[in-house]
């Protein structure tokens, strides 16, 4: 018996009969000659189906087959330079063929579909190669961020889903009944992650995390998932360090590891390349100055060529402020020191300068914006109790997160990084609706 093997190892199997288990995508050719896109889920090849090889009744079959049948191949791997395929130059002549099931008429064509049609049809269109090879991408992206934290001496300590407070704006909150007392879904595990900090010195935490984010963006999913590394004695400084390196190591590595699914995606690397340490830093307050400058002179932004708005001292910034701030550099770049006022509750104030607070966000190029916030931590209860009154939030659900800085506080930091950005940065998709498989997006719960 031929042995089972998959498309992504055939290098190995070259002139040796082999099996391989797989979805048909396209039948071509006439005649006595019929080629077969075929799909295994490890990668994708042609076979080559000759009918004097195969014999007049499994041809007739071959040419029955319909668009996503499920076969078995038997034949010889030959090598080709020019052979189709991911990893491509492999092919298999067919000697044998049994056809599993006869696939109902597929609804997802080679042709332009609407994305709703396509949304609806999720479960079946994670089978076509662009979804296929974001989908791989992500699992390689997720790998690499493992790695370089377990290596670098973080623990991973998983945070509960269920929580009792806020972590990020209440106003994305999520509400559940647990058992008659109101709940939410976490927004984020980093109240818990400064907790498990004083008990393992770094930390991480890896998960889904929920906002009821009230306007349908490319850049926002309700269901996200997200890396939160915390450190203790950590100041700002020192953290961007290290997410500069975190974030070098994760882009280096996915571009090595995905050569084949990048190339499928027709990814230009060229910045991605350049993504090493060290990364520009910007203070919010240059950044409101260039925005100002740019605003003034009618500078406008990709992709719709939108006009960059000016912005006033103390908000946020929209979309097109991050794009036209990330397109002035050729590498993320970070914004640090936000107003105190814009950003979450816990951020450490600046000592001689209130009003801006020790956070930042990175920035990734060609406009994808913010895939990174972070922040020193306040470490003094009274400063943090101040801040929770000031931010209206229930001063008796934070008990337990005040007490971590009545027992051996010390400056600390940490940060979150949001997959599905990272995935659509590396993979270049416009939208983060394809870096995720079953992706939560404003109205959508389907399928
Ligand atoms: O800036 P955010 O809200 O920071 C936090 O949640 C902190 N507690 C993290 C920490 O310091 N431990 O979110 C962090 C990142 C963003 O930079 C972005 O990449 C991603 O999470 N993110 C989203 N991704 C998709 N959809 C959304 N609605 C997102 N909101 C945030
Ligand atoms: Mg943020």
């Amino acid at each position: 018996m031929a042995p089972i093997i998959r498309i992504c190892d055939a290098k190995d199997y070259v002139g040796q009969v082999v099996t391989v288990r797989g979805w048909l995508q396209r039948l071509t050719g006439k005649g006595k000659l019929n080629f077969l896109r075929v799909r295994d889920g490890s990668g994708i090849f042609q076979a080559v189906a000759f009918r004097p090889t195969l014999g007049d009744e499994k041809f007739a079959l071959v040419n029955r087959l319909t668009t996503e049948s499920s076969i078995i191949l038997t034949g010889a791997i030959r090598a080709d330079p020019r052979a189709p395929g991911v990893p491509g130059g492999y092919e298999m002549d067919l000697h044998d063929i049994e056809v599993v099931q006869l696939a109902e008429e597929y609804p997802i064509a080679p042709k332009e579909h609407g994305i709703e049609f396509l949304l609806d049809r999720r479960h079946l269109w994670l089978r076509s190669n662009h979804q296929w090879a974001i989908m791989r991408v992500r699992a390689a992206v997720i790998r690499a961020i493992r790695d370089w934290l377990d290596d670098h001496g973080f623990l991973l300590v998983d945070t509960p889903i269920l929580t009792p407070a806020a972590g990020e704006g209440t106003t994305t909150l999520f509400k559940v009944d647990y058992h008659g007392v109101p709940a939410y879904l976490a927004q984020t595990g980093q109240l818990y992650n400064e907790a498990n900090i004083f008990a393992f010195g770094k930390v991480y935490c890896f998960g889904p995390t929920f906002r009821a984010e009230k306007s349908k963006t490319r850049r926002h999913l309700q269901e996200f998932w997200m890396v939160e590394p915390e450190i203790a004695f950590c100041t700002l400084e020192e953290l961007l360090e290290i997410e500069e390196q975190f974030v070098s190591a994760i882009v280096q590595t996915v571009l090595e590891r995905c050569r084949h699914e990048l190339a499928l995606l027709e990814r230009d690397t060229t910045l991605l390349q350049q993504v090493v340490p060290p990364f520009p830093r910007l203070t919010y307050d240059r950044a409101v100055e260039l925005i100002n400058a740019a605003a003034a002179q009618g500078v406008t932004v990709p992709p719709h060529d939108e006009p960059v708005p000016p912005i006033t001292w103390g908000d946020d910034f929209g979309a097109p402020h991050e794009t036209f701030l990330a397109g002035q550099f050729d590498k993320p770049v970070f914004v640090t020191h936000y107003p105190t006022a814009a950003k979450a509750f816990y951020m450490e104030p600046e000592p001689e300068r209130p009003e801006v607070c020790r956070s930042a966000d990175l920035l990734a190029p060609e406009g994808y914006g913010e895939i990174i916030g972070g922040s020193e931590r306040i470490s003094d209860p009274d400063k943090l109790r101040e801040a929770i009154r000031r931010h209206n939030l229930p001063e008796a659900v934070y008990e337990w997160y005040i007490d971590l800085r009545r027992y051996g506080s010390v400056p600390h930091s940490g940060f979150g990084l949001g997959i599905e950005r990272t995935v659509a940065w590396i993979t270049g998709i416009s939208h983060l609706r394809e870096a995720i498989a079953y992706p939560r997006v404003l109205g959508r719960l389907w399928p």
